[in-house]
């Protein structure tokens, strides 16, 4: 996702941006730049892909002595990744570098355009420096134009912008995008949108609060409506890529409610969804979908075999790609060949693909890494959008998996109209709802944190659910299984007692996904019979189960990928805890690979 910094000081300007944007690196990004002011004159260099690329455009550009610049790293949402859609975004004599989404921008452009002036980039962002441009005409006072451009936009910023007219200045905003300044001995001043940046850089640093507008020069550091507080900054750059978290993976499964919103970003849309990224044509003559992915990704493929049956009435197949690529699979060109790979590396996904399009068939990625082999494969992809994900054990791009994946059930329900208007419009109101479910999912943390040391022993867990929540119980079965090395299997409720009852003592550990919203009695039946056999059950629920020996509470929800989402992070949670307890390297788990190239 997007990185910002801004430095103000003596040293080299264009190095200090460049590594300060190295530090953000993690959090994926398509297309960086930096503006850089000195001497009343302002230069500017963009590039896609790598910092490589733009280092190599500016290797012949430095400063000597005191100027300002402003830097950028972009994860494309409004308009694709191109040199031209990067940040720096320019004016006639001003730069601007944003993180967020400007809600209103169509209607700012429009205005602006009225006024003629003429716009180079599809971005949110690019209105910013027009509209601050068109303020500074109205009256003398440049902070005062800042502050009339920062009062029209509506929707998320951190933003950060130079002009030409005011000489060693950055002029700041931010609200919904974090922003911290740092400053230290020497008189330097530092922005950026994470703390990494300023790790060794600065001394002390402010975070501000949502609402904070004001500029820096050399010797000045102007904020309304509040001074800013600064505190020491401590730790080292390792500590600061994990935000203060003990593990990658904790700092990943935090993250979910804000990597969400941005999945959501432009595609969930208040009665309609909308996928730049398929044709108007695409999906023409499409009467069925197979599904094809490994691991964690495949759960989600699971998951939504469901969703597009009940949502979109089309028949879903689903695949290990392992297993399909040997079975000389029957292919008739009228399905839709979808994989979901987070890494878009995974080899056994690649060749399954390669399979579908070398049989003709259309195919779609949902992937985390753009430019990866499948995306660069795949007829066309939708990224997910969860930034880097570190965690070998995947928890923030599974959830954006399932959310992409219940996004394209209702885009397909919408365009066969096996779901009228109005019910559309209501399974997108639940969909807005997600990121806050995911927030207020972390508050069973400390419980989590506390039942975890019941279970660190006994032959065994399953994990057991009826529909989406299948899927849902094999995930956290792997979860568990892949951290903690502790042997756990996902079951269907329903199947128990076909067989694997017979294991059933109280050195059985079940986890019982118990949703209220969808088949609680009969979920509740199977645990019984569980319960009966003396299994040891720790229920996951909204409601108090008596027979549990242990009951993590959810909160009451009115549908039931409300509560998938919600007992995601349950179980994420439960199995990074048990792993802490067992001593185990939580993000780098024996045995396991991030991105699994061979066969
Ligand atoms: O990158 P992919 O999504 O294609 O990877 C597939 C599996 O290797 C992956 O999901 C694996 O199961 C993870 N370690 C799960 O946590």
């Amino acid at each position: 996702m997007c990185g910002i910094v801004g430095y103000i000081g003596k040293r080299e300007i264009k190095s200090r941006l460049i590594e300060g944007l190295r530090e953000l690196e993690y959090r994926g990004y398509d297309s960086a730049g930096i503006a850089v002011m000195q001497n009343g004159r302002i230069d500017s260099f963009k590039a896609v892909g790598k910092l490589s690329n733009l280092e190599e455009k500016t290797k012949s550009f430095s400063t000597d002595g005191l100027g300002a610049g402003i830097g950028h790293t972009r994860w494309a949402t409004h308009g694709k990744p191109t040199e031209l859609n990067a940040h720096p975004h320019m004016g006639e004599y001003s730069y601007v570098v944003h993180n967020g989404i400007i809600e209103n921008y169509r209607e700012i452009k429009q205005m602006l355009q009225e006024e003629g002036v003429a716009f180079l980039s599809q971005t949110d962002t690019e209105v910013i420096v027009h509209l601050f441009e068109l303020e500074a005409q109205r009256r003398s006072d440049l902070f005062d134009a800042f502050k009339a451009t920062i009062e029209q936009l509506d929707g998320a910023y951190a933003v950060l912008l130079v002009t030409q007219k005011a000489p060693d200045t950055i002029f700041f905003a931010r609200k919904g995008s974090p922003m911290i300044i740092g400053r230290n001995d020497e008189g330097e001043l530092f922005f950026a949108s994470s703390d990494a940046p300023l790790i060794g850089e600065a001394k002390e640093v402010a975070y501000m609060e949502d609402g904070t507008i004001g500029y820096v020069t050399p010797d000045t550091i102007h904020a309304e409506p509040e001074n800013l507080v600064f505190v020491p900054l401590s730790g080292d750059k390792a500590t600061a890529q994990k935000g203060g978290y003990r593990f990658f993976m904790e700092k990943e499964i935090y993250e979910q409610y804000d990597v969400m919103s941005d999945t959501m970003m432009g595609r969930v849309l208040d009665s309609d969804i909308f996928f730049e990224e398929i044709g108007d044509s695409f999906l023409d003559g499409i009467t069925r979908i197979k599904l094809c992915a490994c691991g964690t990704s495949y759960h989600a493929a699971l998951a939504s075999g469901y969703l597009f049956e009940r949502l979109s009435k089309i028949p879903v197949n689903v695949e290990i790609a392992s297993e399909f690529r040997y079975k000389e699979p029957l292919l008739g060109s009228d399905t839709l060949f979808i994989v979901i790979s987070q890494s878009g590396e995974t080899a056994d996904t690649l060749e399954a693909l390669r399979m579908a399009k070398e049989a003709g068939l259309k195919t779609l990625a949902i992937c985390n890494v753009d430019n990866s082999s499948i995306v660069r494969l795949a007829d066309t992809t939708i990224l997910t959008r969860a930034g880097i994900e570190k965690g070998v054990a995947s928890t923030k791009a599974f959830a954006t998996q399932v959310m992409v994946l219940w996004m394209l059930s209702l885009y397909f329900a919408k365009r066969r109209g096996s779901m009228d208007t109005e019910a559309i419009k209501e399974e997108l109101r639940f969909m807005h709802y997600v990121p806050k479910v995911l927030q207020k999912s972390l508050e069973v943390h400390e419980k989590c944190k506390r039942l975890s040391k019941r279970y660190l022993h006994g032959h065994g867990f399953f994990f057991i659910g009826r529909d989406i929540f299948f899927p849902l119980a094999l995930e956290g079965a792997l979860k568990l299984k892949e951290i903690s090395y502790l042997h756990a299997e996902g079951y269907p409720a329903g199947e128990m007692k076909h067989g694997p009852i017979a294991l059933a003592d109280a050195e059985l550990f079940t986890i019982a996904l118990m949703p209220k919203t969808l088949l609680y009695d009969k979920t509740k039946s199977n645990v019984e019979e569980l319960s009966a056999r003396d299994s040891t059950i720790l229920s996951i629920s909204p409601e108090m189960f008596d027979l549990a020996d242990d009951f993590i509470l959810t909160h009451p929800h009115n549908h039931p990928m409300l509560e998938f989402f919600e007992m995601m992070v349950v179980e994420q949670l439960l199995a990074m805890e048990i792993a802490i307890r067992l001593g185990n390297d939580v993000d780098m788990p024996r045995n396991l690979a991030k991105s699994v190239t061979v066969e």
